[in-house]
């Protein structure tokens, strides 16, 4: 974690990704579990936490998030639309994570003064993203569109871009993509088990946690 990083502060993608080696992707269906949640990630280290926006409770979490644990730094996933960044926005949300790329996505975002990492899986979605001025994008889906080799063949033709890995990525392959020149952070729901959200182990995810900073990444 870069604690001289102010997180009271506009932040840019670049700060989002190099807070921690992982951003955890998380899915809240219960509003009274968002800040208990965000604080045990925090507890371990972690405080970039990006809340989908896969369920009916989503803004309602980041809301909480936001209000409550000022420690943690909430952004929004799952963003698919100009409306949900605003949404988004509105909810207090400081960063936003989408699985694919749009103009509008990236309007919306820029208008909002919120850092927009978004997802691309090929060269062209690159290409359409650095025309709108972003060079730190998550390669989704990392491990299904080609994991590694893909990243290492992109670092020729697209040397000036960082990526966060996310999709598929464990505990297990974590440090092989963090060992890459082009790697910033790697993305995951390994931090917040659908099992240990269920009962509420909170300590089980703060371990997860501490385990998930203890990775060590060439770019830093
Ligand atoms: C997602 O958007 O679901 C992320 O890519 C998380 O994928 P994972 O569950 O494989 O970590």
């Amino acid at each position: 974690m870069d604690v001289t990083m102010n997180i009271s502060q506009k932040l840019s993608a670049l700060q989002v990704m190099q807070d921690a080696p992982v951003i955890p992707v998380i899915v809240l269906n219960d509003v009274g579990q968002a800040v208990l949640l965000a604080r045990a990630l925090v507890a371990g280290g972690i405080r970039m936490l990006e809340v989908t926006l896969r369920t009916p409770q989503a803004l309602a979490c980041i809301e909480a998030i936001a209000r409550d644990v000022p420690e943690a730094v909430v952004g929004a996933g799952t963003v698919r639309s100009a409306a949900d960044a605003q949404a988004c926005a509105m909810a207090g949300a400081r960063f936003v994570v989408s699985p694919g790329y749009t103009h509008a996505v990236g309007q919306a975002c820029r208008d909002a003064g919120l850092p927009l990492l978004p997802g691309v899986a090929t060269g062209s979605e690159i290409m359409m993203a650095q025309e709108d001025g972003l060079t730190e994008l998550k390669f989704f889906p990392a491990l299904q569109a080609g994991g590694t080799a893909m990243l290492k063949a992109w670092g020729g033709p697209f040397g000036d871009v960082t990526f966060c890995p996310t999709g598929g990525v464990s505990m297990a392959n974590a440090a092989e993509f963090l060992a890459l020149p082009n790697v910033a952070c790697v993305g995951g729901s390994w931090l917040t088990p659908a099992d240990a959200l269920a009962c509420g182990d909170w300590d089980r995810m703060t371990e997860l946690a501490r385990q998930a900073c203890l990775l060590t990444r060439r770019v830093a």
